[in-house]
């Protein structure tokens, strides 16, 4: 009884801790069971004028951002990909038309807007 409510409050502080390591943005790599900063991400979204070539739900220049998700729906490795598409640009995945790169936005906005995306770009 003892050692399993100490095991409780153990895994209780864990959580704690993970939810505020979160928080803070410092994690290298956030499990998708970790809620989307959505607010932050729409903000970056924006902000990086990523807005002018695509949209939530519909194609414009670039594939809409619910098409990236369910196409990479069962991909392990599409955050780290993605990540190095729109920090280097990209070609020949879905069209003819080439992804520009943005070398100036910071690793942690480029992870948090393709978490947004492949969650399926939700609205909050
Ligand atoms: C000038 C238009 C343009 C802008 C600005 C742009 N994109 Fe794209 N994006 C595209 C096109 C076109 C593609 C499809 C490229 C391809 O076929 O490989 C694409 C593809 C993508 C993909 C999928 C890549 C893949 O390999 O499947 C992601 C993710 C993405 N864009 C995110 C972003 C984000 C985030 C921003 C803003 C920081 C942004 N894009 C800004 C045009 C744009």
């Amino acid at each position: 009884m003892r050692r399993r409510r100490v095991g409780q409050a153990a895994y209780a502080a864990r959580a704690v801790v993970a939810f505020v390591v979160v928080m803070a943005g410092m994690t290298g790599s956030i499990s998708s069971a970790v809620a989307v900063d959505t607010v932050a991400a729409q903000a970056i979204y924006k902000a990086n004028a990523c807005a002018s070539c695509h949209m939530v739900d519909r194609k414009l220049v670039g594939p809409a951002y619910r098409d990236i998700a369910a196409k990479y729906k069962n991909d392990a490795g599409a955050q780290a990909r993605l990540e190095k598409v729109v920090k280097n640009g990209g070609a020949g995945v879905w069209g003819a038309i080439p992804m520009p790169s943005h070398p100036r936005m910071s690793d942690a906005d480029i992870r948090t807007v393709v978490q947004w995306i492949l969650a399926g770009a939700p609205e909050k």
